[in-house]
């Protein structure tokens, strides 16, 4: 089988400019965008320049010299990738001369390179090698006697990564991968001349460095020098297919990169258009939990939850399924059962799930994770704009002149983009942070934000409204844009609103705990610094007032006149890699795919022609009314597909006391997760390796997931899912997931126009893309809102009810960390556990101090709905009176903190904001140590060995 590694033109594309030029090389003509290296022109041509320090991901440099030409009227041999093209250049690229150059100083490089190839793990992989073939280097006349590099210790610190010092030829393009694309500036060439070598920081080695561990350097590397252990061990690929990350809602596309059936490596593909070539430590490297010993392959079924599981085939697990879900809706009734798809899992099986329950359950029983995390995204942003998504594709940041992000923290929830964002600061973009927590973002290496508004957790309503307040008070709104986009008669009651005293920065500074003047200021900077462009997270989504804050986000970029081009916009950063699309395919109890509400009749007409049975009319339980039900005796079977509602909803003991009212519930997933300890069916899941699908990501942008390996538990989760159906007597015939797109796309007027052969051309779509917009739609409301005119909310700050007081004095709120995914199932299973072994609070030095604490003691944190054990961190990053946590180990149970207050419109629970005590403790509370018994426990029983 052939395996080739992607064009590489040396250096990037010209700067998109009105200018061109034609010039000649090795006898061709050619017309190219003034600004194109001659390096690039000639390797357009066809033509191939010798190259080791230039790559096309990153801007020339110059240093290596093995890219000489000759230039007609020029002087010496100008390097082609520094050298851009000019009106009548005559180049020529093959000389005799120029060869005899090239191979001089190959030789200089080989003779001080190991002469081990063939032994090499790079050997048929390697940029150096094929360039030396390539000037024809037969030969070292130096010998091998004097100083070399070579025989430096290896650097095998990092777990995916090596370093070898003897294999570097010091191109600096590890260096360069660094600064330019990651922006994370880790590492450095020290010393001169012959003494030169990279080091990782201060020379602390990888692990111990700034390295985030997103393998740019390794890509970048056209020696041996920086490998990924796996091709060590494994051998190069020798098959590649595409395929898009399964972690979060950047949507990041992959080379996945085999040899035979055995996955070697994931390269990020430079056509795909979310990453540009980039990637994050988890797409990059955390794949290794699709072959763990944990994944469960058989499928299980148990009478009763304190019952030892039992394997069973495939047939008779379908057929209990069927039987007991079946068995419960006669004894029941008909919306006793309901179920959650799953917003890891592709669009297609997403879609197929609500399918189940609404023409196999007749009800609307089904919800998503979105529930927890963007469902406020959906409602907001449906009443100001009119569609449930944000309004830019990630590009668009490169066109930003301000950046506000408001509760998200980029590089460690979308680090890809965040690499992006950073490109654009430290182009001169300017950045306003608002968050209680200094994130990385608000000082990096090269950006430092002009404002950080360190808010008080649970006031976000309250500072939008005040920045809203100057923006309307000092007249610095958009009338024009207003006047034309907007509904001026609302936008007139919201600007009184806004306007009121009460609501000034100078009011609301006693709840926020930020000086009113830094407000004012950010304000002015948002509304006149050019392009505003806002990107919002759960940090917004996640409290009692979710949806008023992104209803004020938009206000304040509407008042602005920040829509509708490049470079503004509202941009939520959501967090699956397929939550998007979960909520686009119906995952909703009130929404047919496409958010077409379930009572409309013309849509549920639609559906039930093509379904050909009546449907439900009422909108469905969410899952906390799911959860209430069954506590209630009302709801008594779920299936649950890929998600873990255990560990990532609030309230634990409520989520685990609904959970055992259940007479039947069904846990598909690829590990015995948290759930599953309260089920009675496992059925085993399929990883995003195994299967055809697609997608959609956080620009709408649906992309395909293809299947690179048989999946080793039989089916692919759609395949599973149409078992089940068809045991229900639904009779579905689908052979592939390209006709469940099909489908989709006949019954969804934003999905008319894709299909996979659409994909299969263009790579990616996003949507709406229908007739009215063909190609699809990368901005939205450029001509107007999706709504008609953009509506004005009046967003009064209401405080939440969870309140601190002597008993409990904090407010604690939650996060994710770079290295690991949401609750941990996948990445806790890979050696990113390297970086976070355990989740940890997070306490300023007074607060800690005047608990008596230490960094690293344990310490109990205790809510007025639980309590919990782990260890401290005693960091500036918190302000005094606030403390974080991440929520990736079970063993922590953040949730079992949270409270049940939650999202007054879309029940979205408010995990940013808790009222906590901290206090010194001995260890693990008793609770915790019996639940890690219990799930250890209940891993173990009926558990087939490991896959590998
Ligand atoms: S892995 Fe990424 S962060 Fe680490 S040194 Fe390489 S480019 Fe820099
Ligand atoms: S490690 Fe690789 S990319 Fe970095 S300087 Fe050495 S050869 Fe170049
Ligand atoms: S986790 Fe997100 S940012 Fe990282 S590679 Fe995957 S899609 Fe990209
Ligand atoms: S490739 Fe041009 S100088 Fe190295």
């Amino acid at each position: 089988m052939s395996f080739s590694r992607e064009m590489d033109r040396g250096t990037p594309p010209a700067i998109a400019g009105d200018k061109s030029v034609t010039l000649t090389i090795d006898g061709q003509s050619v017309t190219l965008p003034e600004g194109t290296s001659i390096m690039r022109a000639a390797s357009l041509l066809g033509g191939s320049i010798p190259k080791l320090c230039a790559t096309d991901s990153l801007e020339s440099f110059g240093s290596c010299r093995l890219c000489l030409v000759e230039v007609e009227g020029r002087n010496g041999y100008p390097a082609s990738c520094t050298t851009p093209v000019a009106e009548g250049m005559v180049v020529r690229t093959q000389t005799e001369r120029l060869k005899q150059l090239r191979r001089g100083v190959m030789e200089l490089y080989i003779s001080d390179h190991p002469l081990d190839c063939l032994t090499c793990a790079a050997n048929g992989d390697c940029e150096l090698q094929d360039q030396a073939g390539a000037v024809g280097l037969r030969d070292v006349r130096y010998g091998y006697d004097g100083a070399t590099n070579m025989g430096q210790a290896k650097d095998q610190s990092n777990p995916y990564f090596d370093f070898d010092p003897s294999k570097c030829i010091v191109c600096s393009r590890c260096v360069r991968a660094c600064d330019e694309v990651q922006g994370t500036f880790a590492l450095t060439i020290e010393n001169k001349g012959f003494e030169s070598k990279v080091v990782a920081s201060q020379g602390e080695g990888f692990l111990g460095s700034e390295c985030v561990s997103c393998g740019a350097c390794v890509q970048a590397c056209p020696t041996a020098s920086l490998i990924e252990k796996k091709v060590v061990e494994t051998g190069t690929p020798d098959r590649a297919v595409v395929t898009t990350c399964a972690y979060c809602g950047v949507g990041c596309t992959f080379r996945a990169e085999m040899r035979g059936e055995e996955l070697v490596r994931m390269v990020p593909w430079k056509e795909g258009k979310a990453n540009r070539g980039h990637s994050c430590v988890k797409g990059r490297f955390a794949w290794g939990y699709a072959r763990h010993q944990d994944r469960v392959l058989n499928p299980m079924i148990r009478a009763s939850v304190d019952e030892p599981w039992r394997e069973v085939s495939w047939k008779e697990a379908i057929a209990y399924t069927a039987s007991e879900f079946r068995r419960i809706q006669d004894k029941y009734g008909m919306r006793s059962i309901g179920g959650i798809t799953s917003s890891r899992c592709t669009n297609e099986e997403t879609f197929l799930v609500q399918k189940l329950i609404r023409q196999g359950f007749r009800n609307n029983n089904v919800d998503t994770c979105a529930r927890v995390c963007h469902s406020p995204t959906g409602y907001g942003l449906g009443q100001t704009f009119g569609t449930s998504a944000g309004t830019q594709d990630f590009d668009s940041v490169m066109q930003a002149d301000v950046i506000l992000v408001i509760g998200a923290n980029p590089t460690d929830g979308h680090p890809v983009f965040a690499s992006r964002m950073k490109k654009r600061l430290r182009q001169g973009a300017k950045l306003i942070v608002i968050d209680p927590r200094r994130t990385d973002l608000v000082r990096s290496p090269h950006i430092a934000a002009e404002h950080h508004l360190a808010l008080r957790p649970g006031t976000n309503v309250a500072m939008m409204t005040a920045l809203a307040h100057v923006v309307v008070t000092e007249k610095l709104y958009d009338e024009s844009f207003i006047r034309e986009r907007c509904d001026w008669d609302e936008f007139a009651d919201w600007a009184d609103f806004v306007s009121d005293p009460t609501r000034s920065p100078e009011a609301i500074e006693p709840l926020t705990g930020v000086k009113a003047e830094e407000v004012r200021a950010a304000a002015r900077l948002y509304a006149t610094g050019g392009n505003g462009a806002i990107y919002y997270g759960l940090g917004v989504t996640e409290h009692s007032q979710g949806s008023s804050t992104v209803m004020a986000i938009a206000n304040l970029a509407m008042a602005t006149g920040n829509v509708g081009r490049d470079g503004v916009g509202v941009n939520p950063l959501r967090g699956q890699n397929n939550v998007q699309g979960a909520c686009d395919m119906g995952s909703f109890p009130h929404e047919f795919s496409g958010y077409r509400h379930v009572s409309d009749g013309k849509t549920r007409a639609l559906f039930e022609d093509a379904w050909g049975v009546p449907l439900d009319g009422e909108p469905g339980l969410r899952i906390p009314n799911m959860l209430d039900a069954a506590v209630d005796g009302a709801f008594k079977g779920l299936f649950v597909q890929g998600e873990d509602i255990l560990q990532s909803d609030p309230n634990t003991h409520h989520v685990a006391a609904g959970l055992a009212a259940m007479e039947c519930v069904v846990v598909q997933d690829l590990f015995l997760n948290e759930t599953a300890n309260y089920a009675h069916i496992f059925l085993p899941g399929s990883t995003f390796l195994e299967k055809d699908g697609t997608f959609t990501n956080a620009e709408r942008r649906i992309q395909r997931v293809r299947k690179v390996m048989a999946p080793l538990n039989g089916y692919a989760d759609w395949e599973i899912v149409q078992l089940v159906a068809n045991a229900m007597g639904l009779g579905w015939t689908y052979d592939h997931p390209a006709q469940i797109m099909e489908e989709i796309a006949a019954l969804t007027p934003t999905f008319a126009g894709v299909s996979y052969d659409r994909l299969e051309a263009e790579g990616s779509l996003q949507w709406p893309a229908n007739d009215a917009a063909p190609d699809g739609t990368p901005l939205m409301h450029i001509d107007g809102f999706v709504r008609g005119k953009g509506k004005f909310v009046v967003t009064d700050y209401v405080p939440t009810d969870e309140k601190t007081g002597p008993r409990f004095p904090l407010l604690l709120t939650t996060g994710r960390i770079l290295s690991h995914y949401n609750v941990g199932a996948q990445t806790r299973r890979t050696a990113n556990t390297a970086w976070h072994p355990e989740d940890r609070l997070e306490i300023h030095p007074s607060d800690a101090e005047n608990r008596g604490l230490k960094d690293g003691d344990w310490v109990t944190l205790r809510s007025r709905a639980g309590e919990t054990t782990l260890r401290a961190l005693v960091t500036e990053r918190v302000a005094p009176g606030v403390v974080y946590t991440t929520f990736h180990h079970p063993e922590t149970q953040a949730n079992v903190i949270t409270t049940d207050y939650s999202d007054w419109a879309t029940n979205c629970p408010e995990y940013k904001v808790t009222a906590v005590q901290v206090s010194a403790s001995n260890g693990p509370s008793d609770w915790q140590q019996d639940y890690a018994r219990q799930a250890e426990r209940s891993r173990r029983i009926g558990v087939p060995a490991a896959a590998e």
